[in-house]
């Protein structure tokens, strides 16, 4: 599990039936890797947590431990942890890291965690979140505001496959590059309120992420008016939500009314994060709903 991109619109939906429903404990006696070459609060805790639900132990790796490339080829790293684990989950700082991990690993299945381009385990928390609030995932607009980003991407990806509307609102150089931006019900603009008319989700992530510091700068100047604040969100349906993956930075890509605010749904994002990797996990180790 790579991108939702990669993933039929049967899978994404089994991952998402097993998340609101029980997955049993296919994981009794056996173990998870989950390497972190970035920083890490939910998907951490939720991976640790969800595995533990599925009856396994989780084993966290810092990738400076095992010397990616360094000390060790990734390819024998990727092989060495499927000898003792059901799955291998990464976040790399790039997505050619985890291609390599699974062309050597096979037959153990590897996890995206995040990677420059892609974050699906954030992407189906977000549709998991969408159907617990609209009731339907199928014909929703999704509004998400700035960077053209691994979780936007994620999310375009998976509501392209289930029938939901994606717009993109982003700056000239910071959209998606052709092959997202021509998926089934997915489109993208430079205007804020126009993306976000109508909408029944209003998603922003941040402005600068993990390894784009040197970049900090002109990303700050470029997104200035892209901020989602309650003036933005009149825009959207009156019974709109606001969503983020979080971490997020109050006064730059969200006002703290916005996100701190009634029509706000960050915490059941979050929440959400433990049930879909278990469901994600689940699936992956055959289960089916
Ligand atoms: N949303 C998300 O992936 O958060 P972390 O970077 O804290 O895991
Ligand atoms: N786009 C952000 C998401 C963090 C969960 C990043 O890659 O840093």
């Amino acid at each position: 599990m790579l991108t939702l991109a990669e993933m039929s619109r049967e899978t994404i939906e089994a991952m998402l039936s097993l998340a609101e429903g029980d997955c049993g404990r296919p994981l009794e006696g056996k173990g998870v890797a989950l390497l972190f070459e970035k920083p890490s609060a939910r998907t951490r805790h939720s991976m640790e947590m969800a595995v533990v639900a599925l009856g396994g132990h989780p084993v966290y790796v810092r990738a400076d431990e095992v010397g990616i490339g360094g000390r060790e080829s990734v390819e024998d790293i990727a092989r060495t942890l499927a000898c003792y684990h059901a799955i291998v989950a990464a976040r790399v700082k790039d997505h050619g890291v985890l291609e390599a991990m699974q062309a050597a690993t096979q037959e153990t299945p590897v996890l995206n965690m995040l990677s420059d381009i892609a974050h699906p385990l954030q992407g189906l928390a977000d549709l998991l979140t969408i159907k617990q609030l609209r009731g339907s995932i199928e014909g929703a607009k999704i509004a998400f505001i700035g960077d053209g980003n691994n979780v936007a991407r994620s999310l375009a990806e998976g509501a392209s496959k289930l029938g939901a509307e994606f717009v993109l609102a982003a700056p000239e150089g910071y959209a998606f590059e052709e092959a997202t931006a021509s998926l089934p019900s997915v489109s993208q603009t430079d205007d804020p309120a126009a993306a976000t008319q109508g909408a029944d989700f209003v998603y922003t992530d941040v402005w600068v992420s993990m390894g784009q510091d040197g970049e900090g700068e002109a990303r700050r100047e470029a997104f200035l008016p892209y901020q989602v604040d309650e003036a933005l969100m009149a825009h959207a349906d009156e019974d709109a939500k606001f969503l983020h993956c979080l971490p997020a930075i109050r006064g730059q890509e969200v006002s703290a009314s916005v996100i701190d605010g009634p029509q706000s749904a960050v915490w059941r994002q979050a929440e959400n994060r433990l049930h879909s990797a278990r469901g994600a996990m689940a699936y992956l180790l055959g289960v089916q709903p």
